[in-house]
C-alpha cells in the first residue's frame, strides 16, 4: 500500500510553515519523500526551522502581497501540491473591527488562497493537488468572530469552486478543517482549565488535537490515494462537529 502514499519525485509548498500545523504538514510531505517549499515570512526562521529535515527548501514571502506571491511562485519551477495553510485568527465583537481590519483578515484568509492558487495551477502541467486549510468554523459559528468565521467558510466555496474549475485540468483541491489543536498560537488557551473542560465535553476524543495530528490527512490529500477525491473539506476534530 505505501506507493499510494508516496510522494517521491513531487514539489510541494506549504504556506505559514514555520510553526503549527503547516510545519507538521509540510514535515510530513517531506517524509513522505516530497520536496517541500516551507514558506513564512522570515527566511532566517525558516532557515533555522527546517535545519535538519530531508528534503525541506525554504521561500520567504507575505500571502497577503500579490506582487511578493508572484515573484515567489515566478522562481519555484514545476510544482504539483499546494497547501494554503495561512489563516489569520482575530476574535472580536463585530463593533470593534474597523473595515481596514476586515479587509485584512480577508486579504489574508480568502484572497491570497485564491491568489495563490491560480498561480500555483499555472505551474502544475500534469496535474496536481490544492489543499486548502479551512475551520470547523467554516461550518458552525460562534459569537465574536465573525470575519473569521465568514473567512473559512469562503475559502470552503472557493475550495469547491476550484475543484470544478481545475478539475479537467486533472488539480484537485480539497480543504482540511481542523478543530482544536494545541499549537504554539493557542498555547493560552491550552493552558485555561475551561477550555480543556469544554473539549472534553463536547469532543468524542476528549482532548486537543496534537499538531501532528494533522499530518496524515495532508499527505492523503496529496498523495495517488485520494485521487478521486474533490471538492471535499475533511474535518479534523477528534469528532466535535459530529457530537453533541
Ligand atoms: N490551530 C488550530 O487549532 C486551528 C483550528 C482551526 C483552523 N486552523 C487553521 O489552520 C491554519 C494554521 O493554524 P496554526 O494555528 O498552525 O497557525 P499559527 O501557529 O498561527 O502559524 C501561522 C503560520 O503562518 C505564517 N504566516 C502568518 N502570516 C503570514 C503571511 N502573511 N505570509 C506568510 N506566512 C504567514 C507564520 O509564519 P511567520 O510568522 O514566521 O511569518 C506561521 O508559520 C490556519 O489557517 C488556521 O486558521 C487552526
Amino acid at each position: 500500500m505505501s506507493h499510494l502514499f508516496d510522494l517521491s519525485g513531487k514539489t510541494a509548498l506549504v504556506t505559514g510553515a514555520t510553526r503549527g500545523l503547516g510545519f507538521e504538514m509540510a514535515k510530513a510531505l517531506c517524509e513522505a519523500g516530497c520536496e517541500v517549499f516551507f514558506n513564512g515570512r522570515s527566511k532566517d526562521v525558516l532557515m533555522e526551522k527546517t535545519e535538519g529535515i530531508p528534503n525541506a527548501h525554504v521561500v520567504a514571502f507575505d500571502v497577503s502581497n500579490p506582487k511578493h506571491i508572484e515573484l515567489a511562485l515566478g522562481q519555484l519551477g514545476p510544482l504539483d501540491i499546494l497547501v494554503n495553510n495561512v489563516g489569520l485568527r482575530d476574535r472580536r465583537t463585530i463593533d470593534e473591527f474597523s473595515l481596514e481590519d476586515v479587509n485584512s483578515l480577508l486579504n489574508s484568509n480568502l484572497v491570497a488562497p485564491f491568489e495563490l492558487s491560480r498561480k500555483a495551477a499555472a505551474l502544475m502541467g500534469q496535474g496536481g493537488r490544492i489543499i486548502n486549510v479551512t475551520s470547523i468554523a467554516g461550518d458552525i459559528a460562534r459569537s465574536n468572530d465573525a470575519i473569521y468565521t465568514a473567512s473559512k467558510a469562503g475559502l470552503t466555496g472557493l475550495t469547491r469552486a476550484l475543484a470544478a474549475e481545475l478539475g479537467p485540468r486533472g488539480i484537485t483541491v480539497n480543504a482540511i478543517a481542523p478543530g482544536y489543536f494545541a499549537t504554539e498560537a493557542n498555547q493560552p488557551m491550552v493552558e485555561n482549565a475551561e477550555v480543556k473542560q469544554f473539549l472534553e465535553n463536547r469532543c468524542s476524543i476528549q482532548r486537543w488535537g496534537h499538531p501532528e495530528e494533522i499530518a496524515g490527512t495532508c499527505v492523503f490529500l496529496a498523495s495517488k490515494a485520494s485521487s478521486y477525491i474533490t471538492g471535499q473539506v475533511i474535518t479534523v476534530d477528534g469528532g466535535l462537529s459530529a457530537h453533541f
